[in-house]
C-alpha cells in the first residue's frame, strides 16, 4: 500500500517523468504498456493484436482537460483516430474509450453538456466507422455525472459501453439498473482508492462485488465485459458464461496492453473474444506509474531489461 501511494505521487513528478524517458530500459517498459505517442503508433498495435484474434479499445491518454477547447482539441484527436481505424479496415477490430475528464466534465457548471456533446460527436464518428464507444470510469467524485450521461447518450447510442468499478459499494446497484438486454458494462475492480463510505477498502471485498455484479450482468441480457486480469476471475467468468448459456460472441474478456498476453492469447485461442486496452498518447506518464503501482511485479520487468543489456 505504501508502495503504491509512493508511485502515484511519483505520477506527478515532471522530472522522473522525463528520465524515465530517457533511460533505454524503462524505455522498453513504456514500449510494453504504451502503444506510442500517436494515433497512427495505435492503429498498428491494433493491427498486430487483430493478427493474433485479439479485439482493441483505443484510449488517448490524457484527462482532466484545463480548457473547453482543449477539450475539443482532444474530441478532434478521437475523430482522427476513428477515420485512422475505418481507412485501415479494422473498425470490427478496435473501438475507442473515451475518459469524460478528457473531453470536458472537470470544466465546472458547463462541463457536464460539454463533456456530453463532445462524447456524442465522438458516438456520431464511430458509428459512421461501423464501430462502439466506452465511456471510462474515473475516480468516484465523478461517477454520478458519468452516469447521467451515459444515460442520456444512450437514447441515441444504444450500444455506448460504460465501466462501473467493484470497488464502490454503489456499483451493484448500478449494475443492477443497467442491465438490459444488449447492454454494454465494463466491469473492472477500480483503479482509484475510494473514500471508507463509499468503497470497499479490502481487496477481498473488492473481488466478491465484482464477483456478484458480474452475476447480475450475466444473468440478465447484458453484454458483460470483463475487465481483469485476476485469474481467479477470469475463471468465475467463465463459468458464469456457461451457467448462463452466453456463447462467445455473448460476452468479452478484456485486459491492457503489455498484461498477461500469454493468457490473452490462449483465451482468444479458446474462441473467446478478448479485447485489449491500447493507450497511446504523450500523456502516457501517469498511467503507466499506476499500472507499476497496480502491479510492483512490473518492476521486475524494467529490471530485467537492465540485467539483459
Ligand atoms: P488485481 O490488480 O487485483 O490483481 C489480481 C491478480 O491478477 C494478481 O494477483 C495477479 O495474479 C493478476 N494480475 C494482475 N495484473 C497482472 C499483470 N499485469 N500481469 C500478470 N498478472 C496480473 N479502472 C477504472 O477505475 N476505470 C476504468 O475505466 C478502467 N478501465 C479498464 C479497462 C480495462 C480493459 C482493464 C483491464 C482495466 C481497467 N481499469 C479501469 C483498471 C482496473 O480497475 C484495475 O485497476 C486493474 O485492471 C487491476 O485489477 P485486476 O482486476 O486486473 O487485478
Amino acid at each position: 500500500m505504501v508502495l503504491r501511494h509512493t508511485l502515484i505521487a511519483a505520477s506527478e513528478n515532471e522530472r522522473l517523468r522525463s528520465f524515465v524517458a530517457r533511460t533505454p530500459a524503462t524505455r522498453g517498459v513504456i514500449n510494453r504498456f504504451v502503444a506510442g505517442e500517436r494515433a497512427s503508433d495505435a492503429v498498428r498495435a491494433v493491427a498486430g493484436l487483430a493478427d493474433l484474434g485479439v479485439y482493441s479499445t483505443i484510449d488517448h491518454l490524457g484527462e482532466n482537460t484545463a480548457d473547453p477547447a482543449q477539450a475539443g482539441g482532444i474530441t478532434r484527436e478521437y475523430l482522427t483516430l476513428l477515420e485512422l481505424i475505418y481507412d485501415a479496415g479494422l473498425a470490427s477490430w478496435a473501438e475507442v474509450s473515451v475518459k469524460p475528464t478528457a473531453v470536458g466534465l472537470s470544466l465546472g457548471a458547463e462541463g457536464e453538456s460539454l463533456a456530453a456533446d463532445n462524447i456524442a460527436r465522438i458516438c456520431e464518428s464511430a458509428a459512421a466507422a461501423g464501430t462502439t464507444v466506452t465511456v471510462d470510469m474515473e475516480d468516484e467524485s465523478w461517477v454520478p455525472a458519468t452516469l447521467r450521461v451515459v444515460a442520456v447518450l444512450r437514447r441515441e447510442y444504444p450500444w455506448l459501453g460504460c465501466v462501473l468499478q467493484s470497488s464502490l459499494r454503489r456499483t451493484e446497484g448500478d449494475a443492477a439498473a443497467m442491465a438490459g438486454p444488449g447492454v454494454r458494462v465494463r466491469l473492472c475492480k477500480g483503479a482509484y482508492a475510494p473514500s471508507a463510505d463509499t468503497g470497499h477498502r479490502d481487496k477481498r471485498d473488492v473481488d466478491r462485488a465484482f464477483v456478484r455484479s458480474l452475476r447480475t450482468l450475466f444473468e440478465s441480457g447484458a453484454y458483460p465485459m470483463v475487465a481483469t486480469h485476476d485469474p481467479r476471475l477470469v475463471a468465475i467468468a467463465g463459468t458464469l458464461a456457461r451457467r448462463n448459456g452466453r456463447g462467445h460472441d455473448d460476452f468479452e474478456y478484456q485486459m491492457v496492453l503489455g498484461a498477461r498476453p500469454a493468457e490473452q492469447r490462449r483465451l482468444a485461442g479458446l474462441g473467446a473474444r478478448v479485447r485489449v486496452y491500447v493507450p497511446y498518447g504523450r500523456e502516457w506518464y501517469g498511467y503507466l506509474v499506476r499500472r507499476v503501482a497496480e502491479r510492483p511485479a512490473n518492476l521486475l520487468f524494467a529490471a530485467r531489461a537492465v540485467a539483459s543489456r
